[in-house]
């Protein structure tokens, strides 16, 4: 077992009556405050109207930048990082899901640069320091709220590319799971696919783990087949989200790492179908994992396989152990398929094999992934193929 160093910063108001504390959390750090938002959801549902007047009353100078796109681009970094400048802005305030939150975090660093922000994705360049930034978080799914990670594409170059720096954490972040009630029935499922992956990935991982972090991540997994249809079903069961929301930060906030040396895979796979063809990253996902789950399964994987069919999906341990995996990635594939309603393969979203070896190379980086398995590209050429 490696050693590890965990920090997250990030100060939490979690539940229904946190918002009168974000005036004087944002005072904290300026008068000048820059809102971001994406394609108008915040002020359809009338969180703008109830922030701006929280931050009236502590007296703060306020700016708007919405339009942030759902896999958002750099240049709407580079904008951001732009109205920072050209304001002397204080404190960035991000309102919405992760792509507005990734999309400030890199404004945030953006800021303090006198070079191009797509330069920290594709050079050494890292930020030394960035405007502090605080979240007002409207979907659950990616973790962003709670980490250090954002991921941007740049479509001139069919480029989405991710990028981690402890300096643009979040600095305080308000979780109210009712914020989420109008998130809509796909891009709940999506998220859900999107919580389950960031466990999957970080479960089914090369090397030692630790038994209380496997058993954690088994409960959050299980949170989130417990609770994605019922929000489903009930958008407005607080319970539902709230289970849902907390789960999706802890899955991704760093703590079910804390002792793993192997990086992730499928969501560099992913990653690559969202910037050919700017998908929803969540279905992505779901469209990729069970084809994932196949091809690393083996004699030499499949105890944690069978780990994660007793523990997950409550298959029967005294199966077999190769059927037991084997309907694992079974259920794993009907619980985002037909209890989600995600759909199912590559060909039903309109994707066929054109970019096939482009996309596997650029996600290997003209290499490899290193992940559960190493996978060259062809090994995720032949996974983009069992998705179509
Ligand atoms: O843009 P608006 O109008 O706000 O609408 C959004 C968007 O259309 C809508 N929405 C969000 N909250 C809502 C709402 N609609 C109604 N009511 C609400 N309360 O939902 C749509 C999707 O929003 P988006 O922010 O794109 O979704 P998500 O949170 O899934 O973020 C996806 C992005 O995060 C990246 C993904 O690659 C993708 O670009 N990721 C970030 C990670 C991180 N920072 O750690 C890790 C993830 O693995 C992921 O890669
Ligand atoms: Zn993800």
């Amino acid at each position: 077992m490696i050693d590890f160093i965990y920090e997250v910063p990030t100060k939490i108001y979690f539940g229904k009556d946190q918002m009168g504390h974000l005036g004087e959390e944002i005072a904290k750090f300026g008068k000048k405050v820059l809102i971001t938002y994406g394609g108008g959801s915040v002020k359809k549902i009338g969180l703008f109207d109830k922030i701006v007047a929280e931050l009236k009353k502590y007296d703060l100078e306020i700016f708007e930048m919405g339009g942030i796109e759902p896999n958002p681009r750099i240049g709407s970094v580079r904008k951001g990082a732009q109205i920072c400048k050209d304001e002397g802005i204080d404190v960035i305030l991000a309102v919405g899901g992760g792509s507005t939150i990734d999309c400030s975090k890199w404004i945030s660093a953006g800021a303090c640069v006198d070079f191009d922000p797509w330069e920290f994705f594709v050079t050494e360049a890292m930020p030394e320091k960035a405007v502090p930034l605080v979240t007002v978080l409207t979907m659950a799914a990616t973790g962003s709220e709670m980490n250090g990670g954002g991921v941007i594409s740049n479509p001139e170059t069919n480029e989405k590319l991710a990028c981690i720096s402890p300096f643009v954490k979040p600095k305080v972040s308000f979780l109210n799971p009712e914020l989420t009630y109008t998130v809509s029935r796909f891009q709940t499922a999506a998220g859900s696919a999107d919580i389950l992956s960031h466990l999957i990935e970080t479960y089914f991982n090369p090397g030692d783990s630790m038994y209380m972090l496997d058993s954690s991540m088994e409960a959050f997994m299980k949170t989130v087949i417990k609770y994605a249809p019922v929000a489903l079903e009930n958008p407005e069961d607080y319970e539902a989200r709230a289970n849902i929301m907390w789960a999706a930060s802890w899955a991704i906030n760093g703590f079910t790492r804390t002792c793993q040396v192997g990086g992730w895979s499928c969501h560099p796979m992913e990653h690559e179908l969202s910037a050919f063809y700017d998908i929803t990253h969540g279905l992505g996902l779901a469209i990729l994992t069970p084809s994932w789950l196949r091809f690393c399964l083996d004699e030499g994987t499949l105890d944690r396989y069978v780990k994660f069919g007793v523990n997950v999906w409550g298959v029967d341990p005294g199966l077999p152990p190769m059927e037991i995996a084997e309907k694992g990635i079974e259920k794993t594939a009907e619980f985002l398929f037909e209890t989600l309603g995600l759909d199912s393969s590559l060909t039903a979203i309109g994707i066929d094999d054109t970019h096939f070896a482009e996309m596997a190379n650029k996600a290997c980086k003209g290499k490899f992934i290193n992940g559960y398995k190493q996978f060259t590209p062809a090994d995720v050429e032949k996974i983009y193929r069992m998705s179509l």
